[in-house]
């Protein structure tokens, strides 16, 4: 297939979480969509944010966050906590919020997985700073667990493309991973 080069500045799907602070004494959230998994044992997830961000700010000073994967339910709030900062307007009331074992880290409750994490590394690059937290709790709603595992598809979380900029749900399943053999 002939291929063409494009501009270098390529962003992937991405699935969509937000992240939860505690700022000024109340709950703050932001969506993010540059997040993912970096160690397996112990478990740890990074993002990378800008560092002007409220949140970014915030995890700098309180070590510790959360970040919760919403669903089709929320798309309207986490595009509203990715448009406007803590900055300019109070975050604290769009969500309805519980906590965990960190007094730090916000959960969201209408939300179907919610992850408590404490800072363990910050690097920062030129426009942006990756942070990376240790899951040290994890909260599933009880619906949404399917045969021992997280059920996705039944939690409708979703991802973003861009430029287009449009959120998109799971599609059907392609097969079985860890399964092919051989090619013969
Ligand atoms: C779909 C979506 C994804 C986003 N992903 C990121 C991201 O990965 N990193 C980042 O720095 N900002 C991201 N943003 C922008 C922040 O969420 C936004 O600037 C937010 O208002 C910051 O809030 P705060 O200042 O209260 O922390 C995203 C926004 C949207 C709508």
């Amino acid at each position: 297939m002939e291929k063409i080069s494009i501009e270098t500045n390529v962003q992937i799907p991405m699935p969509i979480a937000i992240v939860g602070t505690e700022f000024m004494g109340r709950p703050n959230f932001m969506t993010v969509g540059w997040i993912t998994r970096v160690n397996a044992n112990p478990p740890m997830i990074g993002f990378a944010m800008r560092p002007n961000r409220r949140t970014a700010k915030t995890i700098m000073q309180n070590k510790q966050f959360s970040i919760c994967f919403p669903g089709k339910n929320l798309v309207r709030e986490t595009d509203y906590v990715g448009m406007v900062s803590a900055d300019v307007k109070d975050k604290s009331d769009v969500f309805k919020v519980e906590y965990g074992d960190l007094t730090k880290a916000p959960l969201i409750k209408e939300a179907g997985l919610c992850l408590e994490c404490k800072l363990v590394e910050q690097m920062d690059f030129p426009s942006n700073t990756f942070f990376v937290g240790e899951i040290v709790g994890a909260w599933c709603q009880k619906d949404l667990i399917t045969k021992g595992a997280i059920d996705f598809v039944k939690m409708r979380s979703f991802f973003l493309t861009m430029p287009d900029n449009k959120y998109w749900g799971f599609g059907r399943s392609y097969g079985d991973a860890w399964e092919v053999k051989t090619l013969k």
